[in-house]
């Protein structure tokens, strides 16, 4: 590998997801090596808020992580001046665009631009973001159909459980009528704290400082993410366009101490359940807290856990349960994503 080019990843994005891949990159650099044939390189990462820094030799990541943590800008710490997200998105030394930054379910923006700019610069995309693929999926996907690349976002829904790619390619041919699924870590965990005793505001401080929940927690309360989730399996694994406004939405935050003791002491339990199915010649979805009892296997889903249950012509129902959010449950998500790119790029 010695003297060969080295491919180059550019990170935009440096939260909680973006500095959870670096530590994980920084322990799986060999096998992404093996699996590409080639060194494998983070030659830039941009933030906002942190900072940006380039090195087309590949940025020292522990410096990175140090200067992330410590507030310290990025470009500052490591010496190496940086570039803004779409100027990295389209640089000549950058072959995989990740784009890590928060999800936004307004218009998908900032992530939109990059994925779109990465793909018309001739790069494959990597993303967590839930915005660009719940509202834009099928123009971001037909534009990296257009150029021969790949577009990989296994990450946005239940972090790096192996759900899309599973549903796609594993589950091939099995024909899915419908999925039914706890699909946001933060409102899980919260819930599963209530019963534990704990009041909402404090289970709901709980998951933020665990890094569970996005930036504005309201889009994880309110059912928004769940929505996004929604939109997401509508569109890949059903290939139905569904627009937000299509899906009823009801969150957890209606949902009083009382009642979640009551459905406790009942054997019972809320869940914010997503459920997507074909119906006739359509596709619908929702998302709403669902009571369910101990029969059904998602009532035994707890904490940050998340799960999916797949109902198929051929198999019956295929369970799927693990973490849902979490820096390095995400950052799994995204190693999962640069193997399956090294796979695709390789014909197998
Ligand atoms: N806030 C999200 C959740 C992150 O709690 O599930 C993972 O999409």
């Amino acid at each position: 590998m010695r003297g060969m080019r080295a491919l180059g990843l550019g990170v935009i994005g440096f939260g909680v997801v973006g500095r959870g891949f670096a530590s994980l990159f920084l322990r799986r650099r060999d096998l992404l090596e093996e699996a590409f044939g080639r060194p494998v390189r983070v030659v830039g990462i941009s933030d906002v808020a942190r900072g940006n820094a380039f090195d087309e030799r590949g940025l020292d990541l522990e410096r990175c992580l140090r200067a992330a943590e410590s507030g310290v800008d990025l470009g500052e710490a490591t010496g190496a001046g940086g570039l803004p997200g779409m100027e990295l998105a389209s640089h000549p030394a950058v072959d995989v665009v990740i784009d890590l930054t928060p999800t936004n379910l307004s218009d998908g923006e900032p992530g939109y631009s990059h994925l779109r700019r990465a793909l018309e610069s001739g790069k494959h995309a990597i993303t967590t973001n839930k915005g660009p693929i719940a509202l834009r999926y099928g123009e971001l996907k037909e534009l990296a159909c257009s150029r021969g690349l790949h577009l990989k976002f296994e990450g946005t829904v239940m972090s790096g459980t192996p759900v899309l790619e599973m549903a796609q390619r594993e589950l091939a041919g099995s024909h899915i009528e419908s999925v039914r699924g706890i699909l946001n870590g933060t409102t899980n965990y919260v819930l599963t704290r209530m019963e534990e005793g704990l009041s909402y505001a404090e289970a709901l401080r709980e998951a933020q400082r665990l890094g569970y929940a996005e930036a504005d927690p309201t889009a994880d309360v309110e059912g928004f993410d769940a929505l996004a989730k929604a939109l997401i399996l509508s569109h890949v694994i059903f290939g139905a366009g569904l627009r937000p406004e299509e899906v009823p939405r009801k969150g957890i935050s209606g949902l009083s101490h009382e009642t979640v003791e009551e459905a406790h002491s009942q054997g019972k339990r809320y869940k914010l359940l997503v459920e997507v199915s074909r119906e006739g010649g359509s596709v619908r979805a929702s998302v709403a807290p669902t009571l369910v009892g101990p029969e059904e296997m998602l009532y035994h889903v707890r904490g940050v856990e998340n799960a999916i249950s797949f109902r198929t012509e051929t198999l019956g129902e295929v369970f799927v349960k693990g973490p849902g959010a979490g820096a390095t449950a995400t950052a799994q998500a995204v190693l999962h994503d640069l193997l399956s790119l090294a796979r695709d790029l390789r014909g197998r």
